[in-house]
């Protein structure tokens, strides 16, 4: 399970998160939503153990990650498999080196397991045929894929994956969030997936939150967060259904 209470975290004079609590019970589906500079990486890195809090408290899988030594920090942070907003490939690495490259480091497997593993998640990523390129010679959607297999190689009991449509066409970012399910129903692990595919997470999460200016406004079921009355929430997915000729 995911706690954190009462958690503010700011950047100079920028309240980035602003006395959000929030829970996430374990083999949960949660998207995040919520327009930019919201607090969504911030809080994605927040619960990865990548920044502090200034304040509150954070608990991800029993450990506290404000309060806890370093070493139990870090254990906890090798069973959580992070997607970055902006990929963060190794851009001199190939494919398969990226997605190598947990499994060297978190396991004591050996090379020939390690490359099956690999090899699996590049085939689950729809990427097979593609591990001996570097990232430079793919599409966005392909780097996107990269990544998702490169946080998800370890079989992570918590999976964050900030913004992995961010860019793409209705279909692609469909197809991505609908790997991230599949890879969440196989391995029954907590899922976090931040992205601006409201409508594509409200039909693949168990629970959707609002977030807004540091704040978590919403968190309730894709049917609830539908019918919610809240403004910001009507107002979102007004704006979601508009461009996708809904209406
Ligand atoms: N490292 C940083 N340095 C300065 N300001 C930051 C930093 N990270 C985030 N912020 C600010 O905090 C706010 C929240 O950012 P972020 O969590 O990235 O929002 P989101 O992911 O929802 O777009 C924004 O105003 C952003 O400019
Ligand atoms: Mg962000």
């Amino acid at each position: 399970m995911i706690s954190l209470v009462n958690v503010a975290r700011s950047f100079g004079s920028v309240r980035a998160l602003d006395n959000i609590s929030l829970k996430i019970e374990a083999g949960t589906l949660l998207g995040i939503m919520g327009p930019g500079g919201a607090g969504k990486t911030t809080l994605c890195r927040i619960i990865s153990g990548l920044i502090r809090p200034d304040a509150g408290v954070v608990f991800v899988a029993g450990t506290d990650m404000v309060l806890a030594d370093a070493k139990t920090i870090q254990e906890t942070q090798s069973r959580i498999g992070m997607q970055f907003q902006n990929n963060a490939l190794f851009e001199h690495l190939t494919v398969l080196s990226n997605v190598v490259y947990p499994l060297q480091r978190l396991t004591a497997l050996g090379e020939r397991e390690i490359r099956t593993r690999a090899l699996e998640r590049l085939a689950m990523a729809a990427l097979l045929g593609f591990e001996n390129r570097l990232p430079s010679e793919l599409s966005g959607g392909q780097r996107r894929r990269v990544a998702l297999a490169r946080a998800c190689v370890t079989e992570p009991d918590i999976l964050i994956c900030d913004d992995p449509t961010a860019g793409l066409d209705p279909v692609t970012s469909r197809r991505i969030l609908d790997m991230i399910a599949g890879i969440r129903y196989q391995a029954k692990n907590t899922v976090v997936i931040v992205s601006s595919d409201v409508l594509g997470l409200l039909s693949v999460c168990d629970r959707v939150a609002l977030m807004w200016n540091g704040e978590v406004i919403v968190v309730d079921t894709p049917a609830a967060f539908s019918e919610h009355a809240h403004p910001k929430v009507r107002r979102f997915l007004e704006d979601a259904r508009l461009p996708m000729g809904l209406d």
